[in-house]
């Protein structure tokens, strides 16, 4: 016997790795149903799965047998969802970003706490083991305080039109560069005070979408003084290319590379590098396989928070600080100057 029922909405690139995961890979739950507007896509992956398919949100939300929602359409279509299984108290998780707008962040944020649910937000990154691994050296404090955080973050190519829109929640700064601004914010374990940021596009049609950017970049400044930088592409050709650096006081923490994904740990007692994991793969493949461990690991933390009924590791005000980090990044590359951030709903 399950402990828990869970329906899934948006059945696309992730919802569909989501699905899987509940049926296959979480142990103390059970997929009992998955919503898709696209009717035929419902049916098959129902069908794969075993499950109960539905079109629509609030169908599917009165099936008594569903104690846990998970929301994962494009981003531009989180609000309806989330507001439908706020008024039922559910607890829920839900992708990153919570909303394609401040406005509508702030406004589910409001929703979230006035009502009974729960929300855990999908910053994934939190959750893969080599992440997990450098914010634990980070926090055991060997390698004393962390002064600059680095993150590259490329696609192999674009994502989906919609992603690529900033007016519809994508676009690097959002799509992209907020998984940066949140792990930056949980590694470096401070705010981020202000951003200065560029956007370009050199290589990828712009497709009519305004605003288009191919390659972003931003400077941020934590509130404690440190420094950091980060570049996004979506046509990084060779493969799906995420690295990060957390260069600290006493030593560096270096995870992923060109060649090989994995995390590094560089200091005065083991010499330049000191390898502690590596993926067996030559070349870097996608998000759905380089972070694979940490979708199944982020929905073990959700369902294990809807049983233990205790509050989510990443909330929705984790959701709102990255996407002010995300938003300002577009001001700036918009106005050409620093912008500076306030904290809070
Ligand atoms: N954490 C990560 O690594 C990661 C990776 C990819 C996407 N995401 C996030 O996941 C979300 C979904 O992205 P995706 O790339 O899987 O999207 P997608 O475009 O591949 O698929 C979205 C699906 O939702 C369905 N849909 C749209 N509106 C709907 C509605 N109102 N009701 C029911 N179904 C609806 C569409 O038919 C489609 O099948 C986004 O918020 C995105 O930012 C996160």
């Amino acid at each position: 016997m399950k402990d828990i029922g869970i329906g899934v909405i948006g059945l696309g690139r992730l919802g569909y790795v989501h699905a899987y995961n509940i049926a296959r890979r979480i142990k103390r739950a059970e997929l009992i149903a998955v919503c898709d507007m696209n009717g035929e896509l419902a049916r098959e992956t129902a069908d794969e799965f075993g499950c109960r398919a539905y079109t629509q949100v609030e169908e599917m939300l009165d099936d008594r047998n569903i104690d846990a929602v998970c929301v994962v359409t494009p981003t531009a279509y989180h609000v309806e969802p989330v507001e439908a299984i706020t008024k039922r108290g559910k607890p829920f998780f839900c992708e990153k970003p919570l909303a394609s707008n401040m406005e509508d962040t702030i406004k589910l944020v409001k929703l979230i706490a006035e009502s009974d649910s729960r929300c855990q937000i999908g910053f994934n990154r939190r959750f893969d083991p080599e992440y997990a691994e450098a914010k634990r050296i980070i926090e055991s404090g060997e390698l004393g305080k962390p002064v600059y955080f680095e993150g590259i973050s490329r696609d192999p190519f674009p994502p989906p039109p919609w992603a690529c829109d900033p007016l519809k929640g994508g676009g690097l700064f959002i799509d992209m560069l907020l998984h940066d601004f949140d792990i930056a914010r949980h590694l470096m374990g401070d705010d981020i005070k202000s951003v200065y940021a560029r956007e370009t596009n050199m290589v990828v049609p712009a497709e009519g979408i305004e605003r288009f950017a191919d390659n972003v970049t931003a400077n941020l400044v934590f509130s404690k003084g440190a420094l950091g930088n980060c570049h996004a592409s979506m046509h990084a050709s060779y493969g799906y290319d995420i690295r990060t650096e957390i260069y600290c006081e006493k030593g560096s923490i270096l995870l992923g590379s060109p060649v090989k994904l994995g995390i590094t740990v560089a200091k005065a007692e083991n010499g330049v590098c000191k390898p502690i994991t590596f993926q067996p793969e030559g070349k870097m493949p996608h998000f759905m396989i380089r972070f694979e461990e940490s979708y199944v690991r982020e929905m073990e933390d959700f369902v294990d928070m809807v049983i233990e009924n205790r509050e989510p590791s990443v909330t929705e005000i984790d959701a709102l600080e990255a996407f002010k980090v995300s938003a300002a990044a577009i001001e700036s590359a918009g106005s050409g100057k620093e912008v500076f951030l306030s904290h809070g709903t």
